[in-house]
């Protein structure tokens, strides 16, 4: 088929590789000319694992091309909308001026028959008012909401083997039309059984928030444990390894540790609970205030903790973070409880060295103050205190003994729950995990 993608950022740009790697003939577009020069160039512009392979062998094989300028993809049967609809300046709500933008200016190039399929994740009614948009300005076009559930360390694969597809659609014959287009996209998926949940508008729109919200609140619920294990010498993993038996409940998610982040979990709640309040209904979803408050508790207990190991205060003592991504496996530091960490611990006078494997470049634009270095060793070198917030492969891999011989103080925290505390205490570590004792 011929698809479009608007918005080539995390998640517009691997799907229109995955569409590409599918067999159809895909262009990916964005406003930011950087973004799709280095695209076109067969560079994805952010770290996802696999991404820059199937964006080569796709670009190779001339079925995914990249332009700056909509008029390219006016020949598209099916548009893919992929912008981004990041948490508003001022308040909890969703800022929507992107998916408004590409709407708007994808209308004049509609052909006749042509599908817009949403795929951002929008406050619930936002896909009837659009649909009611282009029915007034393109009624030759239809609108489907097809939201997504790709993961950044895992983006490549959630698309193209997704764990359900849903296609939120117009009544009657115009949404099964719809809905047979969408068909076509995932014939590859739906032949390998993907279950497939075709509803309406809202429905779609709420699957989207509605697991974002669960996921926050499944993570800030064995947070919560871990402030009650804390104080009760109980040790929150092997709680989660218990309650995680029950295959009602499940073990995965239920890691504690500094708290969830990145471009997705946190915005997505805070525009959920601001949503309900317009509906009236906030009631139904102020516990997610509380999930927020939660999780951005987990960030300074890290803090409170470092603030202890070092009996009272960090001021010019040399602290190792180890980790600034959101989580492993991504370049991303949007509300990083990594990041965030770091800063405090700047701020309260410490001298912070910053390492990732990854996104160092990203933590930099946001944070120029920090000091940071790619060589976790370097990091390491004279610390007085260790604090691993972001569980990347090599900081979970680190060896008690050896690390020992590169500090000044064998202090670490560990932010993820993710070290062997009784290796780390052999080798003469002072070791604080999040609810461990
Ligand atoms: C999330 C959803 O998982 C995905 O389905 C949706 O499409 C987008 O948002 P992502 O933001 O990539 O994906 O990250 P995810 O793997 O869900 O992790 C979110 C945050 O929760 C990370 O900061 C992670 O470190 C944290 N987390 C996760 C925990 O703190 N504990 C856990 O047990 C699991």
């Amino acid at each position: 088929m011929r698809i479009s993608v608007i918005g080539c950022g995390y998640l517009g740009a691997v799907h229109a590789s995955a569409m590409a790697e599918l067999g159809h003939d895909v262009i990916g577009i964005d406003v930011d000319e950087g973004k799709i020069a280095a695209l076109a160039a067969g560079r994805p512009p952010f770290f996802e694992p696999g991404l820059p392979e199937i964006l080569t062998s796709a670009t190779a094989t001339g079925r995914l091309r990249f332009s700056t300028d909509l008029a390219d993809a006016a020949d598209a049967e099916v548009h893919f909308v992929a912008v981004g609809t990041p948490q508003a300046a001022d308040t909890h709500a969703a800022d929507l001026r992107y998916v408004d933008a590409a709407f708007t200016s994808l209308l004049p190039h509609l052909a006749d028959g042509a599908l817009v399929v949403g795929k951002s994740t929008v406050p619930v009614g936002t896909a009837a008012r659009l649909a009611a948009l282009i029915a007034r300005e393109a009624p030759g076009a239809r609108l489907a909401w097809n939201p997504e559930f790709l993961r950044e360390g895992y983006a490549v694969k959630d698309t193209l083997e997704p764990d359900r597809l849903v296609y939120g659609v117009a009544a009657g014959e115009q949404g099964m039309a719809a809905a047979s287009v969408l068909d076509q996209v995932y014939r590859a998926a739906l032949e390998a059984g993907t279950p497939r949940i075709v509803t309406d508008y809202a429905t779609a729109e709420l699957v989207k928030v509605a697991a974002n919200a669960f996921l926050a609140t499944k993570i800030s619920f064995i947070n919560a444990m871990s402030e009650i294990a804390d104080v009760t010498g109980a040790d929150v993993t092997a709680l989660a390894d218990a309650i995680g038996h029950d295959a009602r409940i499940g073990r995965r998610f239920l890691n504690a540790g500094v708290g969830f982040g990145g471009g997705c979990l946190p915005k997505d709640i805070r525009a959920f609970t601001a949503r309900a309040d317009e509906l009236g209904r906030g009631d139904s979803l102020a516990f997610l205030k509380e999930v927020d408050t939660i999780n951005l508790r987990q960030r300074q207990r890290v803090v409170d903790l470092a603030v202890d190991a070092l009996d009272g205060s960090v001021f010019r003592k040399k602290v190792a973070v180890l980790g600034v991504t959101f989580k492993p496996e991504s370049d991303d530091v949007r509300d990083s409880p990594a990041l965030d960490v770091a800063v405090t611990l700047k701020g309260l006078g410490a001298d912070v060295v910053a390492t990732d494997p990854e996104g160092i470049e990203n933590a930099r634009l946001r944070h120029p103050q920090l000091d940071y270095t790619s060589s976790a060793r370097e990091a390491l070198r004279d610390a007085d205190l260790v604090v691993l917030v972001t569980e990347w492969r090599e900081y979970r891999a680190l060896d008690p003994e050896h690390t020992a011989g590169l500090v000044r103080g064998r202090r670490i925290i560990d932010g993820r729950n993710v070290l062997d505390p009784v290796a780390w205490r052999a080798a003469g570590w002072a070791y604080r995990g999040i609810g461990r004792p």
